[in-house]
């Protein structure tokens, strides 16, 4: 006998049912990719090496995480159960919402930033909470915490910030751990290596604070998804029970302790792409495109009404851009990846080929830098 056919699928949660689908943009295999904030050359040889040698019987065994996050604990001078490795920051973000937003919990989000902390958090019963940038994008310190009240459960605050590249200073940050002591606060570092600048330090004497780091930025290694969460021991034993034990893979650990080693790779690729910037801030201020002062690994420009086709523009001249005009308060705004001084000397022409070709008038936008 047939099976019979069931016309009706089971309904998610009402507030999964809610949420928007987040559909990052593929990238062209030719293009250079200067769209997601990624290492635009490759990881350290030393990883190339540890991956060449990976055996097939090694890939028959789950992964063991701890071993290597003792290696990176001592790396970053916390205990090693003050660190839990993750499947990239994004993972990070996930768990840790799961193990504090509960039902009339609050998020505090100063936007625009990350969009994944919005698309974790909507999948929680927890209330978003935005709180909106300056109007020239700077951190919103006194709005935040304006909005801090006893439902307000987490803080999150990338730090520098995407798609802006601003930042909170360690004073401020200090200040929202102490006006929301019943609240993690978050700060999200996955630019922390072009910035340089760091609140690990203050682990022990914030209880509440949380720091992420990636591995995918930096370090070149988006791919292999591996990023991790930094906290009080009593933090970390919550924040592991939602963790799966097995969502770094045993490809990704194994190259980890090799990526740490290489300082003298990390170090020049920093170096570059600090050089890079500084670049191509000029020569977007020559050609008359507003941009805002970045401390991360790109640069977020005005390119007004017309920042669809300037971003078609570039995608068919081979450098693909984000367009980052749905975030909040950035109509008409488009974030650019930073990389060598090569690749953004060749970014820069491509951009004033298509200001001039697309007749964006750049200088009329606003009037500034010109
Ligand atoms: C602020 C911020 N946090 C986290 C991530 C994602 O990091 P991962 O690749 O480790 O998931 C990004 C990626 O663009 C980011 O901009």
């Amino acid at each position: 006998m047939a099976e019979p056919v069931i016309a009706v699928s089971p309904a998610p949660r009402a507030r999964v049912r809610a949420m928007k689908e987040y559909h990052p943009p593929l990238g062209s295999r030719d293009a250079m990719r200067l769209d997601f904030n990624e290492n635009t050359v490759a990881c350290s040889p030393a990883v190339s090496r540890v991956l060449a040698q990976i055996s097939a019987g090694a890939l028959t065994r789950y992964p063991e995480r701890e071993p290597v996050e003792a290696i990176i604990a001592a790396h970053l001078g916390v205990e090693a159960a003050q660190v839990a490795l993750t499947n990239g920051v994004d993972e990070a973000i996930h768990v840790l919402f799961q193990a504090f937003l509960d039902a009339g919990d609050e998020l505090l989000l100063p936007v625009p930033t990350y969009t994944m902390y919005e698309v974790y958090a909507s999948a929680t019963d927890a209330k978003i909470v935005a709180v909106q940038a300056t109007n020239d994008f700077e951190f919103p310190f006194e709005r935040l915490l304006a909005a801090i009240t006893p439902r307000t459960k987490i803080i999150a605050i990338a730090n520098p910030n995407s798609p802006v590249g601003s930042i909170a200073t360690r004073e401020q940050i200090v200040e929202i751990a102490r006006r929301a002591p019943q609240a993690i606060i978050l700060v999200d570092e996955a630019y922390f290596h072009f910035y340089g600048k760091t609140v690990l330090d203050l682990l022990g004497t914030l209880p509440n604070l949380v720091v992420a780091r990636t591995f995918s930025k930096a370090y070149g290694l988006a791919g292999l998804r591996v990023g991790l969460l930094a906290s009080s021991l009593e933090n970390m034993r919550w924040i592991r029970r939602v963790l799966s034990p097995y969502s770094v893979n045993s490809v990704a650990l194994a190259c980890l302790p090799a990526a740490l080693e290489d300082t003298a790779y990390l170090d020049n690729y920093i170096a570059e792409v600090l050089a890079a910037r500084a670049k191509f801030e000029s020569a977007l201020d020559k050609i008359g495109i507003r941009r805002w002062p970045s401390r991360a690994n790109f640069v977020l420009v005005e390119i007004g009404p017309r920042h669809g086709e300037f971003v078609r523009h570039m995608n068919a001249a081979g450098v693909l851009v984000r367009d980052r005009s749905s975030d909040p308060g950035c109509d008409g705004c488009v974030r650019i990846t930073v990389g060598t001084r090569e690749q953004m000397r060749r970014a820069a022409e491509v951009i004033e080929e298509a200001a001039s070709t697309l007749d964006l008038n750049v200088r009329k936008i606003r009037g500034i830098n010109a």
